[in-house]
């Protein structure tokens, strides 16, 4: 620090780190979202989904039709701000609503039915951060719309299910499966829970307080002990459910019977959002319950009028890769990692880097992993950045080697090296890391119509 008074005082900068709720995704969690995505593209693709990638803002009213109004997310939880020209955008909250705004956009009606599309992506919540629950978070899901079979609501649970056992996850996981029955089941029964709680307000939280006029259904899934303990004794929702609901879920019900698929009938389960129809279900954790569902989905057959389209019935589901990954690792599941590097290539003098250039990119071509450092002088500085890689081999080209026209090969773990004719170093590499242990790359064969 300077002692000159006339010298201008430095201001000082605040330390630049991630707001709060939100985080770097760093190479060692990097391989676990590679793995999820991984799995996830397999599953899709092998039953006929096809990706979509929405924008990550749309206008606003996209999510305020479909969630609905009353929702928390609608009411607390967006990221909304506007433009120059004062019109109103949001961060994407969740997936289901984009996807029905482009399937109306782009016409899908006229492909083949059901359209089935999946997303991986990042979503934005003004959430209450705290372990699993971020402000930027990950999504993985997929939406079959255009078509209403029960048997396509067991499919989407039964594909969840398959992911989860690729991931190894599956046994700690439970369904929890409801029919919230349709908009005119629905509507005598909101009548008799209101009913229910007049004169019982004062026992509410606040937040039931304010849900009891907009939105009633949420009183049933409050998580507060006073509001469950009133819920418990609340008319039940399946006694209201229309005959055709009731038919539709006993048949969901069966066909994930058909499917070997374990479900809990949960009574309360509501979802929190308002486009949801018949169909509700959420994946828990077996040790947390309701608090923090891994992921959850529904049948929406009324969600495309609400943004304006035809009745276009659909349903879906999404999952929280934070919430997969936080299971993943407290089941000690490592996913296999393909940044592990073959090589380090360690050269002295101008000659031999310039020989070395080329080397490491025809490893490269060959699919070994290799690295080299260039720009490190010292041939012991280099090998000490060769043990920090943890490479099972290093090859070292001095001014001897090239000389001689050489390189040495060096076996880390053993401390051994030998030297060959340098016209042989690759073909002597790839058999030492082995043909199945490369990675190579193919970018597929390009059609020029
Ligand atoms: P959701 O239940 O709001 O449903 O979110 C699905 C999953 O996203 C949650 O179960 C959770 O794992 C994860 N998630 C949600 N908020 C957060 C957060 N703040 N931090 C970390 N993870 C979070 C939907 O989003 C619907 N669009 C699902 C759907 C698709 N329904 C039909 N199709």
């Amino acid at each position: 620090m300077s002692d000159d008074p006339t010298e201008p005082k430095k201001k000082k900068l605040r330390k630049l780190q991630t707001p709060l709720g939100v985080f770097d995704i760093l190479p060692d969690d990097q391989l676990y979202y590679t793995h999820i995505k991984k799995v996830v593209r397999h599953r899709c693709r092998q039953s006929g989904f096809r990706r979509i990638t929405t924008p990550v803002f749309e206008f606003t009213d996209v999510f305020q039709r479909s969630i609905g109004d009353a929702t928390d997310i609608v009411q607390k939880e967006m990221y909304t701000f506007t433009d120059r020209k004062d019109r109103s955008f949001t961060l994407k909250p969740e997936g289901t609503a984009g996807v029905m705004r482009a399937y109306l956009q782009h016409g899908m009606k006229e492909l083949p039915q059901p359209v089935e599309l999946y997303y991986i992506e990042p979503h934005f919540r003004y959430d209450r951060p705290q372990k699993g629950r971020y402000r930027q978070f990950w999504q993985f899901g997929y939406e079959i719309i255009g078509e209403s079979d029960p048997a396509l609501d067991a499919q989407v649970i039964q594909l969840s299910h398959k992911i989860f056992e690729d991931l190894g996850i599956a046994h700690l996981l439970e369904l929890q499966i409801n029919s919230i029955g349709c908009a005119a089941c629905r509507e005598e029964y909101i009548t008799q829970l209101q009913n229910y709680y007049v004169g019982k307000e004062r026992s509410l939280c606040d937040r039931c307080v304010g849900r009891l006029e907009k939105n009633p259904l949420r009183l049933l899934d409050c998580k507060e002990e006073d509001c469950q303990i009133l819920a418990q004794l609340a008319p039940q929702l399946k006694m209201y459910l229309c005959k055709d609901c009731k038919e539709f879920h006993g048949k969901v019900l069966e066909f994930l019977e058909a499917s070997e698929i374990k479900y809990v009938e949960n009574d309360k389960l509501v979802r929190g959002l308002d486009y949801y129809t018949r169909t509700v279900f959420e994946f828990w954790d077996r040790t947390q319950g309701a608090q923090n569902a891994v992921g959850g989905g529904g049948r929406y057959d009324g969600l495309m009028e609400m943004i304006g389209g035809p009745h276009t019935p659909g349903l879906g589901a999404a999952f929280g890769m934070e919430r997969i990954i936080l299971n993943m690792k407290r089941e000690k599941i490592h996913v296999p990692s393909k940044d592990d590097l073959h090589i380090f290539v360690a050269q002295l003098g101008d000659d031999a880097k310039k020989r070395c250039l080329n080397l490491i990119w025809e490893l490269r071509e060959r699919g070994v992993k290799t690295v080299g450092a260039l720009g490190k002088g010292s041939m012991k500085a280099q090998l000490r950045l060769a043990d920090k890689f943890n490479v099972p081999y290093t090859l070292i080209l001095g001014i001897t080697e090239v000389r001689e026209n050489t390189i040495i090969i060096r076996d880390m773990a053993k401390g051994q090296q030998r030297i060959i004719p340098f016209d042989t170093v690759i073909d002597e590499v790839v058999k030492l890391i082995g043909e199945k242990n490369l990675d190579k790359y193919s970018p597929g064969e390009l059609v020029y119509s």
